[in-house]
């Protein structure tokens, strides 16, 4: 029998433990320093002056608190940007995404003459420095799917996200980044090869409405054979960046290769606007391998902004639910990263045959239940990620122009 004292004991020793337990996760959630949000804020890029926020001065100040909050003035080129709220909400983003980060409060001014006229000498020199830059566009969105652990998806995802990010309308490029060892051209059963231009750049295969690249597609003469030899992953990724005519696309989904490494760093060095989808199967092992990867792409700052579960559950023809490896493991990654989970893929054999004949079923079988949950997931993702406004901002150029000082005009 409890006494009410005994009852009263036990219930302050239990809110004891949970503080216990709340305090040890906050200590074991290291908090990030000033300059880890500097780093993450060099991934926020003004399309329209094609650099990064630290780069072009629009940081002027950042507070780290205690309580994880995190604190940005922001310098915005004029009060009334086009571009303010797309830089807002991809600031509280990339910025919420760092581990420890409890809320991210960004506080907007107007930057003085002087600031906007050191502003355009720093875009005009970042043009005239970057003699190499990628061929992308800088309001393409990057999405790397990523996984630690191999045959959990990836390039089944990212396939199927790119092609329902088209069918809604978007112009989306898909990169096989698993350089040697590729699957989309089997997925997408594409026979063609890359061919190239009149400017000795690689011209991407059109299939199903996207435009693709991967080591697969290389006409294998044997130059190029010799000459993606000789290549590290991350110089084929470089090629692959600098040497392919993307044109202007809105999305641009990478199919990552199997585990952490030199595509990784040599991507967040090539694109720092990307963002990474995580996938993971409701395992707790993949779950485990799957922290690794995001860990890693939190140390070298590509935000994770989404995980991804598949071969979640089976649906049998009788409407009854398996859940055959497991459950849990998706809700749980996604819980433990502090990123929403945007979908679970069912097990579905169309998926299997999909994948080895070139249909994918977000085309070929768009009423299958796992072309619904990636409609469904894609849905999630592009709120998450929207478009870049691509509006017209020459009256904001026009502004700027308009403030600097006559002698700055000189070059
Ligand atoms: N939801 C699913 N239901 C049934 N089969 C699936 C599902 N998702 C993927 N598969 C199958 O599992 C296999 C592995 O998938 P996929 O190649 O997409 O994984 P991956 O993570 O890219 O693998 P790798 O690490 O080798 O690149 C493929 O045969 C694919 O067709
Ligand atoms: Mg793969």
């Amino acid at each position: 029998m409890y006494s009410f004292n005994n009852w009263r004991f036990q219930y302050t020793a239990l809110h004891r433990q949970r503080d216990c337990y709340l305090a040890r996760r906050r200590t074991m959630t290291a908090m990030p320093t000033r300059s880890d949000v500097m780093e993450t804020l060099k991934g926020v890029i003004d399309p329209e002056l094609g650099s990064d926020l630290v780069d072009l001065g629009m940081i002027q100040d950042v507070r780290v608190d205690d309580d994880g909050v995190v604190t940005i003035d922001l310098a915005l080129t004029i009060a009334e940007c086009p571009m303010r709220n797309q830089i807002e909400s991809d600031t509280v983003r990339k910025v919420g995404s760092l581990p420890g980060v409890t809320r991210v409060d960004v506080r907007t001014t107007a930057m003085t003459k002087q600031q906007r006229a050191d502003l355009m000498t720093t875009a005009r020199f970042r043009v005239r420095e970057r003699a190499e830059p990628t061929k992308l566009s800088p309001t393409t969105r990057v999405i790397a799917v990523s996984s630690g652990k191999g045959g959990v998806g990836k390039s089944s995802a990212s396939t199927n996200l790119a092609l329902a990010t088209a069918a809604r309308g978007y112009r989306v490029g898909l990169l096989d980044a698993d350089i040697w060892g590729f699957s989309i051209p089997r997925m997408l059963n594409i026979k063609e090869r890359i061919t190239a231009n009149e400017d000795r750049n690689l011209v991407p295969v059109e299939a199903f409405g996207l435009k693709v690249v991967s080591t697969g597609l290389i006409v294998e003469s044997e130059e190029t054979a010799l000459m993606w030899r000789g290549l590290m992953l991350s110089k084929a990724l470089e090629q692959f960046l600098k040497q392919v005519e993307w044109g202007d696309l809105d999305y641009l989904f990478i199919d990552m290769p199997p585990g952490t490494g030199d595509v990784q760093m040599a991507l967040t060095r090539l694109l720092p606007q990307a963002e990474m989808v995580v996938v993971t199967t409701p395992q707790q092992a993949a779950q485990k391998v799957a922290i690794r990867v995001a860990d890693m792409a939190r140390r070298s700052f590509m935000p994770v902004v989404a995980a991804l579960e598949n071969m979640s559950h089976f649906v049998c023809d009788h409407g009854q639910t398996y859940e055959l490896f497991g459950s849990g493991g998706g809700a749980e990654l996604a819980d433990m990263l502090n990123v929403p989970l945007i979908g679970s893929i069912p097990i579905d054999p169309l998926m299997v045959a999909g994948g080895d004949t070139g249909l994918p079923v977000v085309v070929h079988a768009p009423d299958s239940p796992s072309a619904r949950a990636f409609r469904e997931a894609t849905e999630r993702l592009l709120e998450i990620v929207p478009p870049a406004q691509d509006e017209t901002c020459t009256g904001r150029i026009a502004k700027l122009l308009e403030a600097l000082p006559v002698t700055s005009h000189s070059e």
